[in-house]
């Protein structure tokens, strides 16, 4: 029998990652080949023409499983009864700002967004954060929206753990879908920890660390480091915008692997809510390895970290205070 559609929320959906992120979500990669969705998009009035083409499209592409597409610049009519919310409205940063920089633009959108996704989102529905600073953006959803349970609040690091398996994948010149368990600590910022320790590749004689592997732990702990850290800075460089493809590809992954489930034997990174785990203080939105199943993530526990580890996981959880007090006095 043909599923119930499910109802995706896409803000900022006028955007570049909006216009990279609806085709995919109509054709089935967010939520499997057999999911019918309708898709929900919510952009700013000067948007409002822009977001309608956006619509004129997606009907034009004739996607068998979009049973619907609202394109409102109401927010109430937007958040109203979706099950799934993927938020990049807002301002991305440019050529030289740090991520952090649209921190006091892009906060009070997420405060404002938070009462509405309370008051008209369905009870269960996901939340996935995406624009920036995205670690502290959910968090003040979180803090806005109290009666979404935490677990349903999530921010986007996928797309920094798709990059190391990438930079992984060619400096090894293996398939990327040969290699696995790469992990993102933190911010998706420049303090993220990109960390291989448990990192493997899938090779003809079976299971290798990519440590072993690699054979060259100064590129690992650094070059390696740095590339993932500053991949988002370098995009913006090159393309004069930031990326879009990858982000958009990166949150389907997120939501697919959390609604889904992760494979067997494999994690992936996501930004959640902390409960202490890894002695990381509870009530920050911190990247973690996870895995999921029947729709909830759970993080991965005793995995061992070794002294240059536990620094780099410090230094980035350090930031998120420091970012959670900032957050709350642009919004005071
Ligand atoms: P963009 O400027 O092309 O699109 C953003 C859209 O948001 C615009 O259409 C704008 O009108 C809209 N918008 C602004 N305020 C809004 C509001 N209050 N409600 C609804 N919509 C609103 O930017 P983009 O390149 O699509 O990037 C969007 C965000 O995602 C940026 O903050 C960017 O930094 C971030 N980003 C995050 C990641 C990640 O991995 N977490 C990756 C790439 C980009
Ligand atoms: C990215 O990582 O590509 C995005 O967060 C955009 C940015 O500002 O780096």
């Amino acid at each position: 029998m043909a599923k119930d559609a499910v109802r995706v929320l896409v803000t900022g959906a006028a955007g570049q990652i909006g216009y990279a992120l609806v085709p995919m979500i109509a054709r089935g990669v967010m939520l499997g080949p057999d999911q019918p969705v309708i898709l929900h998009m919510l952009d700013i009035p000067p948007a409002a023409e822009a977001l309608n083409g956006v619509k004129m499209e997606l009907i034009d592409a004739a996607f068998p499983l979009l049973k619907g597409v609202v394109a409102t610049t109401d927010v109430v009519e937007a958040c109203t009864d979706v099950n799934i919310v993927v938020m990049v409205g807002g301002f991305p940063r440019k050529e030289g700002m740090e991520r952090k920089d649209v921190m006091s633009k892009n906060v009070s959108i997420y405060k404002a967004q938070a009462s509405a996704l309370e008051q008209y989102a369905a009870k269960d529905c996901k939340v996935l954060v995406v624009a920036n600073p995205a670690n502290t953006n959910a968090l003040v959803l979180k803090e806005f929206a109290p009666s979404i349970p935490e677990k349903n609040i999530t921010c986007l690091t996928r797309l920094d753990h798709n990059r190391a398996l990438g930079q992984i994948s060619e400096r090894l010149n293996v398939e990327v879908s040969n290699v696995k368990n790469v992990i993102i600590w933190g911010n998706h910022s420049s303090t993220q920890y990109p960390d291989v320790n448990h990192a493997t590749v899938t090779i003809s004689t079976g299971e290798k660390s990519v440590r072993e592997l690699v054979a060259d732990d100064q590129w690992l702990n650094g070059e390696f480091i740095i590339t993932v850290q500053q991949r988002g800075a370098a995009i913006i460089k090159a393309r004069k915008l930031s990326s879009a493809l990858s982000a958009a590809s990166a949150a389907c992954d997120h939501i697919h692997d959390w609604v889904l489930g992760t494979p067997k034997g494999t994690w992936v990174s996501m930004g959640v809510y902390s409960d202490g785990s890894y002695g990381i203080p509870a009530g920050l939105i911190y990247s973690f390895p996870v895995t999921c199943a029947n729709g909830q993530w759970s993080i991965v526990q005793d995995l061992k970290i070794d002294e240059f580890s536990r620094a780099k996981m410090d230094a980035t959880a350090n930031e998120l205070i420091e970012e959670k007090s900032l957050a709350h006095s642009c919004l005071n």
